[in-house]
């Protein structure tokens, strides 16, 4: 008898002594987690098991490094390591001659950890414009990512990507406006939000630092036409008063002399100060 015929006949008299009362496979196989959320290069712990009394063999169908952590008759866990892409494990369990299986799917993420806001030009005229620019070197999943720029508290602008390529991307959102006065008080920042909520994860958040945006007024300007008139009256007031001095004084030289009279100083003024432009 070949070995082939021999295990042949062994699965058929498994299969009677399995099937011959319900006709069905009356066993299952879970996994825990459901599903494995991982950082790049991270590793994490699943878990294999079966509702099968007795479990002639089981375990954990991939090609990651895995680490067998426990073994009980009824579930294994192991530790699986480096996962660098999103891909799919099989639990299986063998009882009574049966195979069951259980798919896990892992997906892999990586933080937006380094999140640059640029304002460019740092430094603008109002009413001017000027551009607010948001990066992320490597993120995965980017379908998964948010960037949204903030004045202050305030959202400017917010986008979610959508799925490319799936090896991490750089990330880059910007915006083009105009400068007003809220845009020189308020500092500018960028908040990149990972939500991993819809595989089985969570919400990892990182901002930027803040920038601040220098909103030049034209200053020069206002100041002109404050300055202008404050020192046209200031110079008439200082001639003013340097007249009414010396006309006074001259009254006053006129009363003790006995006469008085303007055309009389006028004469008494030097002869420099009398001259007239020809
Ligand atoms: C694995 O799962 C089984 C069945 O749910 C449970 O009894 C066991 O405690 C788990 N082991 C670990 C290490 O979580
Ligand atoms: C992790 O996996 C990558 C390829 O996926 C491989 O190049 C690297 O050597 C692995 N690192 C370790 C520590 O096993
Ligand atoms: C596992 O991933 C496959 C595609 O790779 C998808 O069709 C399936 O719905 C995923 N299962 C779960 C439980 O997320
Ligand atoms: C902003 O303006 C520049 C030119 O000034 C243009 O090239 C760019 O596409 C604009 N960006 C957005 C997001 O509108
Ligand atoms: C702007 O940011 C700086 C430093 O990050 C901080 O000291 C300052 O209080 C912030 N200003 C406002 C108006 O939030």
């Amino acid at each position: 008898m070949s070995s082939l015929s021999r295990w042949g006949l062994h699965a058929a008299l498994l299969a009677l002594l399995c099937c011959s009362e319900s006709g069905e496979v009356a066993f299952e196989v879970y996994t825990w987690p459901e599903r494995l959320v991982v950082e790049s290069r991270g590793s994490g712990m699943v878990n294999c098991s079966t509702n099968c009394a007795q479990p002639e063999s089981g375990g954990l169908e991939t090609n990651l490094e895995k680490t067998l952590l426990e073994d009980q008759p009824q579930w294994k866990s192991y530790l699986i390591s480096n996962v660098s892409q999103d891909m799919v494990l099989i639990c299986y369990f063998n009882c009574a001659g049966k195979q069951q299986t259980k798919s896990l799917n892992i997906s892999v993420y990586q933080l937006p950890k380094q999140v640059t806001l640029k304002l460019q030009p740092m430094w603008v005229t109002l009413g001017k414009p000027f551009t607010i620019e948001c990066r992320v070197p490597t993120v995965e999943p980017i379908e998964s990512l948010t960037l949204t720029l903030l004045r202050g508290k305030e959202t400017l602008h917010s986008q979610t990507f959508t799925g490319g390529a799936p090896a991490p991307q750089e990330a880059r959102v910007a915006l083009n406006s105009t400068a007003n006065k809220e845009d020189g008080l308020l500092n500018f920042s960028c908040q990149a939000e990972l939500d991993l909520r819809a595989r089985g994860g969570s919400v990892f958040r990182s901002i930027s630092e803040n920038q601040v945006l220098e909103v030049y007024e034209p200053t020069l300007n206002n100041q002109t036409i404050i300055i202008f008139p404050v020192v046209s009256v200031l110079l008439f007031l200082f001639v003013t008063s340097v007249l009414l001095c010396f006309i006074f004084g001259q009254h006053w030289r006129q009363r003790r002399t006995g006469t008085y009279g303007v055309r009389a100083a006028w004469k008494r003024l030097p002869q420099v100060f009398r001259a007239q432009p020809a």
